[in-house]
């Protein structure tokens, strides 16, 4: 199944390449059509690169001083080129092939001897192998599509705030904290509150902006986490270590929906105790939401966990409150 995955993977590497430079090749055809000084440009580069071959081969010694030469004449006439292409209207890239991700050039590996699989293939992996939701949230959940209006002008009960207010300043140090990322000086970031408060759409917001910076993250509910985690320890060791390989590895893991998740004894506790106790030793983003309230949290899992997520040194504990806005949207305002 994951050897399927990674093969599909490579499949679209490949495919995106062939696309890139089948555009490339047709935006060769239309300039060249439409500015044939483009194309003696061209033309001239490969008549200079196949005498100085020549003269090369004829006379090894002047290897050094032909490609010198070589370069600046290059260099000459691909400015020349950019400039055409200016003048005619075109941005003076339109010919230079452009990867997703400029990286590892669109092939899903980086490094020169020892190749390395790059940030951009672990992240697919990531997503195709655990996601619950449709990596595609991200494009309906992000900080642009953030809509300060779903959310009741009115203060909160017992407080001089409004629902707008406070979500429109968490807006701001979230914001902020995804501009910092990864030198955050807290690494957690623990969301609270009743359901329907914008919890799961402020974590997509997170994930995108930090995805967008290029660092890996992988989204998943609690109760799918945990699931994983004890059906394949039971089932297979291997696929149980390269979970949790992943689980240790992705630069910001979030849990969404805390307390969801099957009680089995023991294992959930021991499992969330690990994973968040060794991403903290070593230095990695953890968020996690949950409907739980504090003391809820304490109850159910260890004081171990509680003192680790509940620490404002290493966590930002953000409480939502305010109206569910699932029901408010049925148009059930309750002010
Ligand atoms: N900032 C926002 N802009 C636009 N829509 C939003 C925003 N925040 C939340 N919503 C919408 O409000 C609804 C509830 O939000 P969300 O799912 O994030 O709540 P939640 O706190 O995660 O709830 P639960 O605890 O039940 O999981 C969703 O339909 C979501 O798309
Ligand atoms: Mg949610």
């Amino acid at each position: 199944m994951r050897d399927k995955i990674l093969r599909d993977i490579l499949r679209e590497y490949d495919e995106l390449q062939i696309n890139h430079k089948e555009t490339l090749l047709n935006r060769e055809n239309e300039i060249f059509a439409k500015i044939p000084l483009v194309k003696e440009l061209r033309d001239n580069i490969i008549s200079l690169l196949a005498e100085e071959t020549k003269d090369i081969i004829g006379d090894p010694d002047k290897a050094e001083t032909s490609i010198s030469y070589l370069q600046n004449e290059i260099s000459h006439l691909k400015k020349r080129e950019e400039e055409l292409l200016r003048e005619n209207g075109y941005p003076e890239d339109y010919l230079t092939l452009k990867y997703n991700c400029e990286l590892c050039k669109d092939t899903g590996f980086v490094g020169e001897l020892v190749k390395e699989r790059c940030k951009c293939l672990n992240q697919k992996i990531l997503t195709r192998v655990y996601e619950t939701s449709d990596i595609l949230d991200l494009e309906k959940q992000n900080f642009d599509t953030f809509d300060q209006d779903i959310f009741p002008n009115i203060p909160i009960q017992g407080r001089d705030i409004t629902q707008r207010e406070y979500m429109q300043n968490l807006r701001e140090v979230l914001i902020q904290y995804a501009e910092r990322f990864p030198t955050n000086e807290r690494k957690n970031i623990f969301f609270t509150g009743k359901t329907g408060l914008g919890k799961t759409f402020l974590l997509n917001c997170l994930a995108k902006a930090i995805l967008d910076k290029g660092y890996t993250v992988l989204r998943i509910t609690a109760y799918k986490l945990f699931d994983r985690l004890f059906f394949s320890s039971l089932k297979d060791k291997g696929e149980s270590l390269q979970l949790f390989d992943h689980i240790f590895e992705v630069d910001v893991l979030i849990i969404d929906d805390l307390g969801t998740e099957t009680r089995r004894n023991n294992f959930t506790q021991e499992d969330l105790f690990n994973i968040i106790n060794d991403r903290m030793l070593s230095n990695k983003h953890t968020f996690l939401s949950t409907n739980l309230n504090l003391t809820d949290v304490q109850n159910r899992y260890s004081d171990r966990i509680a003192s680790r997520l509940f620490d404002t040194s290493n966590t930002m504990l953000i409480r939502f409150i305010g109206q569910d806005l699932r029901t408010l949207k049925k148009g059930r305002h309750i002010s």
